[in-house]
């Protein structure tokens, strides 16, 4: 077993990602990034050699390593005060000035964060003047995220923090019990456009009302979540708003003046400037 790896093997694996493939994990935070390595080669039994072997020689696992490598837990209705102010002030300051607008899900992983706001926003009775866009850089778990079907025992955590957040029903109401699988309702992600996209590259795509991307930065080391922060402010309309994760922060960032704090606690952000 594979006890530690020193910078030099990093280097040489994400050089070689990066030059086959067009994956970019240098700016990574190196800790969490080196427990990942770590955690690959003990899993798949692998010495550095023999990892950076199958890198370079069968192209089908990268989909696999991506998998791994990105930490993809999640939750409904995470952090449920979040929710509530989503549901009680964001959505109804946007619709002050929209009927219709449109959101992105950036580091969606299994859907879980899309398929709340979908119930919240079906619960305020717009579900379908709102688009949503969700994106991940892992293809794996977007095929997750479409199925919106999950392991039955994940629901207590989910249906605990639903009730957390005050929805109006019970979760149980949006989907049914399949051999011990949570089947959500196909409605719920009617409006979801689904797609792979890389943070790190920062194409954009569209311009949005909401842009959630929670839980992504922290893996990130300062520099990448600059650049990052600097494309969700390009991404987003004037008055737009910018949630990001309860750890996570854009005070200290170069767009920081260009944006007002909406809530400290529970990181929301709203675009003052160009
Ligand atoms: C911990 S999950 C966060 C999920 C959800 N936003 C939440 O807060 O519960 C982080 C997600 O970010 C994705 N991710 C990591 N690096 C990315 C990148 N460069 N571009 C897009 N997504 C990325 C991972 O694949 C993973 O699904």
């Amino acid at each position: 077993m594979v006890q530690d790896i020193d910078i030099a093997d990093l280097k040489k694996i994400t050089e070689l990602v990066q030059g086959k493939y067009g994956y970019d994990f240098r700016n990574y935070a190196m800790s969490s990034f080196k427990r990942r390595m770590l955690r690959i080669l003990e899993l798949k039994n692998l010495t550095i050699e023999s990892l950076l072997k199958k890198l370079s020689d069968q192209p089908s696992f990268i989909e696999e390593f991506l998998d791994e490598l990105t930490v993809n837990v999640t939750e409904m209705f995470r952090d449920p005060g979040f929710w509530r102010i989503m549901r009680d002030e964001i959505i109804p300051g946007i619709l002050l000035n929209h009927k219709t607008f449109k959101i992105w899900h950036a580091g969606c992983s299994s859907g879980e964060e899309v398929l709340s706001m979908a119930i919240l926003l079906k619960e305020m009775g717009i579900h379908q003047d709102v688009q949503l866009f969700a994106s991940d850089l892992d293809v794996n778990i977007l095929e997750k995220a479409k199925a919106a079907t999950y392991p039955i025992k994940n629901m207590e955590l989910n249906e605990k923090n639903y009730i957390r957040y005050e929805g109006k029903k019970s979760l149980k109401e949006y989907y049914k019990e399949e051999n011990g699988k949570a089947v959500f309702d196909k409605e719920l992600m009617q409006n979801v456009s689904f797609r792979k996209h890389d943070l790190v590259k920062g194409e954009i795509f569209n311009k949005f009302d909401l842009v959630l991307c929670r839980n992504v930065m922290i893996y990130f080391n300062q520099s990448l979540q600059n650049e990052v922060l600097k494309k969700f402010h390009e991404s987003l309309f004037k008055y737009g708003y910018l949630a990001i994760g309860s750890k996570e922060s854009l005070i200290w960032c170069d767009v920081a003046s260009k944006f007002l704090v909406v809530n400290n606690e529970e990181k929301v952000y709203k675009k003052i400037k160009d």
